[in-house]
Formats: C-alpha cells, sequence, structure tokens
C-alpha cells in the first residue's frame, strides 16, 4: 500500500484536531481524502518470503482481517490518541470490548473488584458468564471508601473495574483513589468511559490503565452501528509481577526473547488481548462499521459539548417541578457528586442521567407515553435524544428490593439528552409534564413542591 501518514499523532496537536486527523493515511494510491473501507477478509502477499514476515510481524502490516484491518487501523490510532494511550483496539461491541480487555488479564481461578454501579449487562457478564470461566467478581458497594476496597482485596486479585459515568445513577467515582488503590494492589485500573467520552474525561490521565468503551454510543453519535474499543494505557508495568500476569512475560517456544513484553514493551497488553483473545475468540469489527464510527469521531467534541449543555438545562428545569423528588446529574450545584464533576470533569458531565417522579410507575409511564420528540429506546450518546424508564425494563430482572436499594426506584426515568434544540426538548418535557398534572394533580401540591 502506498500512503503517505501525515504529521499528526497523539499528544503533537489538540482534540479537535486529533479528532479530525490523528492516525490518518492519505491515498493508498488514489488520493482518497477519507479513510477508505478495506472490505476484505485478507491481503496478499507479493512472495514466499514476504509471506513469512507478515506472519512473523515484521513490516508491520495486515494479514487477516480477524487480526487487523488497514480501515480500523486508522481508527484504533485516532482512539489512542485522543484517549492518551499507546495503543487500541476495535471489536464488534461493548460487550465485547469489556470481554476482551477482561480476558486479556484474567484466567480461571482468578478474582477481581468492580464498583455496583455499573450498566446492568456488565453486570450479568461478570456475575454470571465470567463465573463459569472460574473468574470471580466481588462488587463493592462505596467506592469511595478505601477501606471497603482493601477488605475485599484477596491473593487471587487482578484486577479492578469502574465506570467513569456510572450506570444509571451517575454517582461518580474519585479515579484517583481507585487508581492508587489499585497500584497499591497490583493489578491493573479498567475504566469503562462510555457515558463520558474522551472530550469530557481521559481516565489514564487520572491513572487508569485501560480504557474500554461502546463505540455505539457518542464516539459514534449518529447509532446507526454498534462498536467497542479498548485502550490501553500503556503505563501498567505488567513485568513487576510475572507471577500474577504470566501471559505477558512467559517466554514462547522456549525463545526468552519471544514473551509479549519483550517484543512489545508497553504495548504487550494490547498486542497480547488482540492477538491471543480477539483473534481467537472472532469478535471483531467489521471495517464498515469502523468507517461509520470514523465519521462520528471527527464531530464528538462538538457533539458532546452540546450534549452537556443541553443535558444541564434539562436538569435544572427538571430540578424545578413539584413531580419530582430528585436529579441524577452531577453537573447540578445540588447533586452530591458535584464536587467530582468539577474535579474531573469540567468540559461538562455528560448527558446521561435519571430523575426520578413521586408518582412512581403511573407517572413514569404518562409522561414516556406524552413526550413526542423524545424516542422510547434503550440505547445512548445518539445525536436524539431518548427516554426509559429502568424498572421495567433495563433493570426488570433485578430484585425489587435491590433496585430501591440502589436508587432504581419505579418513579426513575432515563434520558439521554441529544443535540437537538434545548428549547425544543424542554416543551416536549413541558408538554409530558403537564399530561401528567392533568393525570396525577394531587401529586406535585402533596409533595409541597414549588408551583411552575
Ligand atoms: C456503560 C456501557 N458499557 C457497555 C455497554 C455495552 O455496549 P454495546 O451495546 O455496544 O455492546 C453499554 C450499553 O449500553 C453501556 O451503557
Amino acid at each position: 500500500m502506498t500512503s503517505t501518514q501525515l504529521p499528526y499523532g497523539a499528544g503533537h496537536f489538540g482534540f479537535d484536531t486529533d479528532q479530525v486527523h490523528a492516525g490518518e493515511t492519505i491515498g493508498a494510491g488514489h488520493g482518497a481524502r477519507i479513510t477508505p473501507i478495506y472490505l476484505t477478509a485478507g491481503f496478499v502477499f507479493d512472495s514466499f518470503d514476504h509471506a513469512k514476515a507478515r506472519f512473523d510481524g515484521d513490516d508491520g502490516a495486515w494479514v487477516y482481517s480477524r487480526n487487523g484491518n488497514p480501515t480500523n487501523t486508522v481508527v484504533e490510532a485516532r482512539l489512542t490518541a485522543l484517549e492518551h494511550g499507546v495503543d487500541s483496539l476495535l471489536v464488534g461491541s461493548g460487550q465485547a470490548a469489556i470481554t476482551v480487555a477482561m480476558l486479556g488479564i484474567l484466567r480461571a481461578g482468578d478474582h477481581f473488584l468492580a464498583t455496583r454501579s455499573l450498566y446492568e449487562g456488565t453486570k450479568t457478564l461478570f456475575r454470571e458468564n465470567f463465573v463459569r470461566f472460574g473468574i470471580e467478581v466481588e462488587f463493592v458497594d462505596d467506592p469511595h471508601d478505601l477501606a471497603e476496597w482493601r477488605r475485599r482485596l484477596r491473593p487471587t486479585t487482578r484486577a479492578v473495574f469502574a465506570e467513569a459515568i456510572p450506570n444509571p445513577k451517575n454517582d461518580l467515582i474519585d479515579f484517583r483513589l481507585i487508581a492508587d488503590f489499585a497500584d497499591e494492589a497490583g493489578v491493573p485500573f479498567v475504566v469503562d468511559s462510555t457515558a463520558a467520552t474522551p472530550y469530557l474525561v481521559r481516565p489514564i490521565d487520572h491513572g487508569a490503565s485501560i480504557v474500554v468503551h461502546s463505540a455505539s454510543k457518542f464516539l459514534s453519535g449518529h447509532g446507526a452501528s454498534l462498536a467497542g474499543v479498548v485502550v490501553d494505557g500503556g503505563t501498567f508495568d505488567w513485568g513487576r509481577h510475572p507471577q500474577k500476569f504470566p501471559q505477558f512475560s512467559a517466554a514462547l517456544a522456549g525463545d526468552p526473547d519471544s514473551s509479549y513484553l519483550s517484543r512489545f514493551g508497553d504495548r504487550a497488553y494490547l498486542e497480547y488481548t488482540r492477538s491471543v483473545i480477539t483473534a481467537r475468540l472472532g469478535p471483531v469489527l467489521s471495517p464498515f462499521n469502523s468507517f461509520l464510527l470514523l465519521q462520528g469521531l471527527e464531530t464528538l467534541s462538538l457533539r458532546v459539548e452540546r450534549h452537556s449543555r443541553n443535558a444541564l438545562a434539562i436538569a435544572r428545569w427538571l430540578e424545578a417541578q413539584p413531580e419530582v423528588s430528585s436529579v441524577d446529574y452531577p453537573g447540578l450545584e445540588s447533586n452530591p457528586y458535584h464536587w467530582l464533576a468539577e474535579r474531573y470533569f469540567p468540559r461538562g458531565s455528560g448527558s446521561v442521567f435519571g430523575f426520578t417522579l413521586r408518582g412512581g410507575t403511573d407517572a413514569a409511564r404518562t409522561v414516556i407515553d406524552s413526550v413526542e420528540l423524545f424516542s422510547r429506546m434503550t440505547h445512548m450518546g445518539d445525536v436524539r435524544s431518548m427516554v426509559l424508564h429502568p424498572a421495567t425494563t433495563s433493570h426488570a430482572q433485578v430484585p425489587k428490593a435491590d433496585r430501591e436499594r440502589y436508587g432504581i426506584g419505579d418513579g426513575l426515568v432515563r434520558l439521554s439528552v441529544g443535540i437537538e434544540d434545548e428549547a425544543d426538548l424542554i416543551a416536549d418535557l413541558e408538554r409530558a409534564f403537564l399530561a401528567l398534572r392533568q393525570a396525577q394533580p394531587s401529586v406535585g401540591a402533596f409533595a409541597g413542591a414549588r408551583p411552575v
């Protein structure tokens, strides 16, 4: 392939420039300005020796699209730059990203700690699927309590997992506290940063070792396809704990220089996760979907800025409604996690949050059935605004007592605020609240809240 690598790379330019240019190649022989979609299963070798060199990894080019693909390579390089990592790996969905990221670290007999506030799909993956692989998860109730982290640490603990903006309550974590604990425990700190995006926070800058995303959400923004990414910060010292993570220092075929650490240095984890976990289990991303992701990435900062601005305006509006008992948006000064938003999220607090209606399920039904602009959907981070009732959908399988304990009550309504006109979104909610007042005239008044 004859392509020109522009002088764009991690750390050379600002975020807005990197999201448009980092990792790009121009040409591939035809002068195409846009990264082409290389829809090909495999790549031709010029000769016998060329085939050998490709398999040895000596010329850094592609062999077969399950191991890597030129379209995906551009998108991976861009995400690496945006997250301040050393390398990235694209996979078919966010769930695949979490799965391969953890399987790159863990094996049967291992234990890991995760914060309790997580996307429900991740919780069930850890609790029900990983346990069948012999990998045990333990949830930490209060991620701000260092003593609890320490109490739950075992000799077999091999990782710590958290979400940058935890689902569904936005109960923000203190990255530095958890990173310091992980460092003390000698294990990597993995962060799912789906709801945050690197525009709002770069977990690696705050001590995370590995970042994962469902790129189906904000990173794409269009909602047209699924994708996932694992970004390696290159900061965790796997070689310091060879007995805990033998996969990186083990010599292959008796050759002491053949270990992943000797061959790939600070990219050892990502290379291992790419070639041993992902290429073998197979959940790779189609170059077609990778191309779609790239189109979204180019406008990430502009979208997330608008998402966050709209979300703050809506959160403020909701907070003033008598029918609403709480709004879980850390951008609000009244929110208990506001201090963490100020510390880690100076550019905004994202756009996915819940609010609780005093009228419970009936009130939630009326509001959700009355909106016209918000789509009733289970998804988030799309340019369109969306609404969902967790208690009867995403969290319907969670016992009611557990739901109530974690603040996922019958009146909780979750929004993913899009980039439409703020006034139109508020007008849509006003219409829904008017319907609510007509259906439940006494709820706001009974609560003694301010009339609107
Ligand atoms: C925080 C988080 N992580 C991971 C996922 C899974 O992503 P995907 O649907 O792309 O598999 C989701 C999906 O909603 C999510 O919200």
